[in-house]
């Protein structure tokens, strides 16, 4: 694991989305996988800029995002596909067609799992994964449990999880209880791994998933056995980091 160190929400974003934009260029027709979330949008924003001046041209790139909440249409203002939409792919000259996201709205999860499991097999696995993390250690919407994950599947989300994510809903009875995610098997697939975070919040998370075990208790832990996994965090969030 290598840890970046960033300044603030802006230099982590500006830090990423290097990253990320350096990927591209090296392999036009990368396959990235994406995250949603608070933290990833400064980098999106960041490689949405940097498009509109030319710096960067998403034409080729496909994706392919972690997770869904299972029940929502994709137009659903709450929904990641609408999410994605709203705050990065509609800013930037990718191909609609060539993004993916779990069919939260296919209520057959097992069918749904499988095809999206299918599907990012079918294209070779991410060239890499941006993710980020939760406040327990999640990635994905890979919750602590006693054993990790592997295809994408159906999870029953942890309170913890529903009352972090309330924020982004008119009240915490609207925060569906289910989502679709890729399991931690397929993200470990990803040729590379940059995981972000900011804030105190995240501080215990990101010391956990780089210094303690290996453990599905902090499902982030396992990057640590990604030969390729960069750690691009703010100094909040490495607070209780040696
Ligand atoms: C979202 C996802 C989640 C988030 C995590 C952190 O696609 O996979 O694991 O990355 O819950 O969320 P934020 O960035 O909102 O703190």
């Amino acid at each position: 694991m290598k840890i970046v160190r960033a300044k603030d929400y802006a230099d982590m974003s500006r830090k990423a989305a290097n990253l990320i934009s350096a990927q591209v260029i090296l392999k036009p027709d990368c396959v990235l996988g994406l995250a949603t979330g608070s933290t990833p949008i400064g980098a999106y924003k960041q490689l949405s800029e940097w498009y509109q001046k030319g710096d960067v041209d998403f034409s080729q790139v496909s994706t392919y995002n972690l997770d869904e909440y299972r029940g929502l249409s994709h137009d659903d203002p709450q929904s990641y596909h609408y999410f994605m939409r709203d705050n990065f792919f509609n800013h930037i000259n990718i191909d609609i067609n060539n993004t993916h996201v779990p069919d939260g709205a296919n209520p057959d999860a097992a069918a749904a799992c499988a095809e999206y499991d299918a599907m990012v097999a079918a294209a070779g696995y991410p060239d890499l994964q941006l993710l980020g993390i939760g406040n327990n250690g999640h990635i994905g919407f890979n919750e602590p449990d006693n054993h990790f994950s592997k295809g994408t599947h159906c999870v029953d989300l942890t309170e913890s999880t529903i009352q972090a994510n309330s924020r982004l809903f008119d009240s915490i009875d609207q925060v569906p209880r289910q989502a679709y995610t890729m399991g931690t098997q397929t993200i470990m697939y990803a040729r590379m791994i940059v995981i972000v975070a900011n804030g105190e919040k995240k501080a215990q998370a990101v010391h956990d998933m780089c210094f303690g075990p290996v453990t599905p208790q902090c499902p982030a832990s396992i990057l640590q056995l990604h030969t390729n996994c960069v750690v691009v965090a703010d100094e909040a969030a490495l607070a209780l980091c040696p």
